[in-house]
């Protein structure tokens, strides 16, 4: 079986054969350090083994509970911010129909997601579109006290209850936590709702392989073994001791920190929108991995064509701050042909009888060359087909190539220390018990 392949020839002429060679003992040493825990965060490695990420009981727990869920729902609510809410979303929207809403019911639920935002119409949208619905709820936090979640998870128990009762609404509802803290654990316990444990050495960004990622993505239908043994493959390539010739995870890493002292932003580009969430997912693993200590590549993102007729124009000929990565499917999963028109008022019967996916390819094809021309360095990624296999060894792939760069970067990139900042400011604000001075100094820089 093919797997995934990376070019980083077009980055090449931005950035010299020689600094790259130079860069390969590092690259491997680091590699060497995720599997030795021997530099900081060294207690979050828990991901790196990914054939122990989870054992054989507890996946066969989670696709017993999720077939259960799958024949009585038409909607799942995954409730869940961050690391516990974008790995699920992303391998979701990647592998479900474009308009899977239109076509949900039981036995094929849709699913939903709350608590990534705090937005007001948003959650009162959600209660009314889901209020005649067979529904469940599968609550995910680590810490079990998120702010973002805890707001819906309230709302959304209360609605739960109201509809189905307090036992059959307990029936109803996954909490995935720690496994003896935080108030969800707590909640779960005394409630008895089903639980699947987050381990305490996997951060959030990189626990999509757990059940934080692995039950949503069985109740969506998908089969989660394969996302694993995607995940598995790209590890044997990437393990410990390989050359650098064999690692690709260790190549990207080279590539991006040697094109990062001349270009501070890098683009993940797909040409397919159900990768939109991908680079999502991707965005929240880069930038919270790396950005620190004054340091680290802004990953940014752009779904393309679409795109091009927006940010086109800036990536063309705007200031030279970035370099993309493209993450390309060699064959879509359909087929359609464009027809012949007998008027051919817009001309485009030279395209009569070509796929859809070949004028994608030429405008993919367009594009690098444009942007290679406008002094944007390219780095390719591709895969054969967009199925769980292959999402599971982009994750991977991806996971562990974060783990190498940012240790090249000089930074710990399995903390986020700054996300702790804005809590702080709205806590006050609301004047949460135990905030009493942070209250009053904030009251004072705002008067
Ligand atoms: O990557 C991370 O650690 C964060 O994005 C967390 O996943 C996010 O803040 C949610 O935290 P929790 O799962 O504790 O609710």
């Amino acid at each position: 079986m093919k797997d995934l392949t990376l070019d980083v020839s077009k980055a090449f002429g931005f950035v010299s054969e020689n600094d790259y060679k130079a860069l390969q003992d590092k690259a491997l040493e680091s590699n060497a350090a995720l599997y030795d825990k021997t530099l900081p965060g060294n207690d979050f490695l828990g991901w790196v083994d990914v054939k122990n990420i989870i054992s054989e009981e507890e996946l066969s727990e989670i696709e017993k509970k999720a077939a259960e869920l799958r024949e009585k729902i038409e909607v799942l609510v995954v409730i869940g911010i961050g690391g516990s809410y974008l790995g699920a979303k992303a391998v979701i929207e990647a592998l479900s129909n474009s308009f899977a809403q239109m076509t949900c019911q039981k036995g094929k639920p849709l699913v939903l997601f709350a608590g990534q935002n705090i937005g007001e119409d948003y959650i009162s949208e959600l209660m009314e579109v889901i209020k005649d619905k067979s529904y469940a709820l599968c609550v995910i936090s680590k810490s079990g006290t998120t702010t973002e979640p805890a707001i819906a998870f309230r709302l959304l128990k209360a609605e739960i209850e109201k509809k189905y009762g307090k036992k059959e609404a307990a029936d109803r509802i996954v909490a995935i936590t720690d496994k003896s803290r935080g108030a969800l654990r707590t909640l779960a316990n005394s409630e008895g709702y089903k639980t699947f444990v987050i381990g305490d050495t996997v951060g959030g960004r990189f626990s999509v392989l757990t059940p934080v990622g692995l039950f949503p993505i069985a109740v969506a239908g998908f089969d989660i073994r394969q996302l694993l043994q995607g995940a598995f493959r790209v590890e044997e390539l990437t393990q410990k001791g390989k050359s650098f010739d064999e690692n690709i995870a260790a190549h990207y890493a080279v590539v991006r920190n040697l094109l990062y002292k001349k270009y501070s932003t890098e683009i993940l580009v797909n040409f397919h929108p159900k990768l939109h969430y991908f680079s999502e997912w991707w965005k929240q693993l880069y930038g919270e991995s790396e950005g620190k200590d004054g340091k680290g590549i802004f990953p940014a993102s752009v779904d393309f064509t679409s795109d091009l007729h927006s940010m086109g124009q800036y990536i063309q000929e705007g200031v030279r701050l970035m370099y993309e990565t493209v993450l390309s499917i060699a064959e879509p999963d359909k087929k359609v042909e464009i027809p012949s028109d007998s008027q051919n008022l817009d001309q485009l019967n030279f395209l009569a009888g070509k796929r859809v996916d070949f004028v994608n390819k030429q405008a993919e094809l367009g594009t690098q060359l444009a942007h290679l021309d406008g002094g944007v360095p390219q780095i390719r990624i591709e895969i054969p087909k967009l199925n769980e296999y292959y999402l599971g060894e982009l994750i991977y792939f991806f996971e562990k190539a974060c783990g190498i760069s940012g240790y090249i970067l000089g930074v710990n990139p399995f903390n986020q220390p700054g996300v702790e900042a804005y809590k702080k400011n709205m806590f006050a604000l609301l004047d949460k018990p135990g905030y009493e001075e942070a209250s009053k100094a904030i009251r004072q820089r705002l008067a």
